[in-house]
């Protein structure tokens, strides 16, 4: 199978678990494809567009060269490869920081002390730039992964690594000596995108799907006389919806509200005298 002409291109992680999360996004977007046993590309059913499986380092350099014109990737990546494309949107997911570090009782105290020390990282170039503004001129020794062994096995003083929970940095007696960039994962897009309409709605597909995960929908009654508290407390994504009772004593109120903030918004609308608080999962909007 091969491209059709004027189809668009989706580049995405041909395997690990951004290849996962890609795919789930995809197919909660409504973009339907099945990938056959080791193809590199899959055509999406109801859009003009394909999905092309690709490795995740790759997306943002075939992204900038028009190969294909959207991808998924991470924001690291487009940083590191000074890629010419543009972020349409986060996707919520991957997030990180790329940061340097040194060994947990290292007297190294800030980046400008690094001079002339041996790093190791799979950024050379995001590094670079970094320790430039540093003033701080070192020898990068470039690999592709497995950087936070590198001290112990005498290779490297410092390594720059993604961090996401830090537990590799603690199993490695590693601290972070200074943070270079927080990143995540991404949709970019080809600055020679052959099909900016499909573009743009896929973008909106995906953006539906993205904050919904971000909201849950609440819904609860509440005395009438405490109804502009409780709209103080649950503002909703524009403003909520207030609908009347039987009993005109009360109304129901329902809003969008930030899934991180479900319990203590929930807490304190039961200590204003709501009843019935119902939290209700999204799973895709257009706002
Ligand atoms: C990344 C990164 C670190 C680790 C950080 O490695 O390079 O090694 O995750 O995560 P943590 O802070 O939660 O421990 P990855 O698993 O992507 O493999 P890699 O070594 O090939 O980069």
């Amino acid at each position: 199978m091969s491209f059709a002409v004027n189809h668009l291109r989706i580049g995405i992680p041909s395997k690990g678990r951004l290849s996962e999360l890609a795919t789930e996004l995809l197919l909660q977007a409504g973009l339907n494809f099945r990938r056959q046993d080791r193809s590199l590309f899959a055509r999406v059913s109801s859009i003009p567009a394909e999905i092309t499986f690709l490795r995740t380092d790759d997306i943002p350099t075939l992204c900038s060269e028009g190969a294909i014109d959207l991808g998924i990737t991470g924001s690291d990546l487009v940083e590191e490869a000074q890629a010419d494309v543009v972020v349409r949107m986060k996707l919520g997911v991957g997030r990180c920081r790329l940061a340097i570090c040194v060994p947990t009782h290292s007297d190294i105290e800030k980046p400008s002390q690094l001079k002339g020390k041996r790093i190791a990282t799979s950024f050379p170039n995001t590094t670079q730039r970094f320790l430039n503004q540093h003033d701080a001129p070192v020898h990068l020794v470039k690999l592709n992964g497995s950087v936070e062994v590198m001290i112990s096995l005498g290779v490297a003083d410092a390594i720059v690594d993604l961090v996401e929970t830090g537990s590799t940095l603690a199993a490695n007696q590693l601290r972070i000596l200074t943070e270079i960039g927080q990143y995540e994962t991404v949709l970019i897009q080809s600055p020679n995108c052959r099909d900016t309409v499909t573009a743009d709605r896929i973008v909106r597909r995906l953006e539906g799907v993205v904050i919904a995960r971000d909201y849950s929908l609440l819904e609860y009654n509440v005395p009438r006389s405490k109804l502009a508290a409780a709209e103080a407390i649950t503002p909703g994504f524009t403003s909520p919806t207030v609908t009347s009772l039987e009993d005109t004593a009360w109304c129901a109120v329902r809003a969008m509200v930030k899934r991180c903030d479900i319990i203590p918004i929930m807490e304190k609308l039961e200590s204003l005298g709501a009843l019935a608080i119902l939290e209700t999962s999204i799973n895709n909007c257009r706002l």
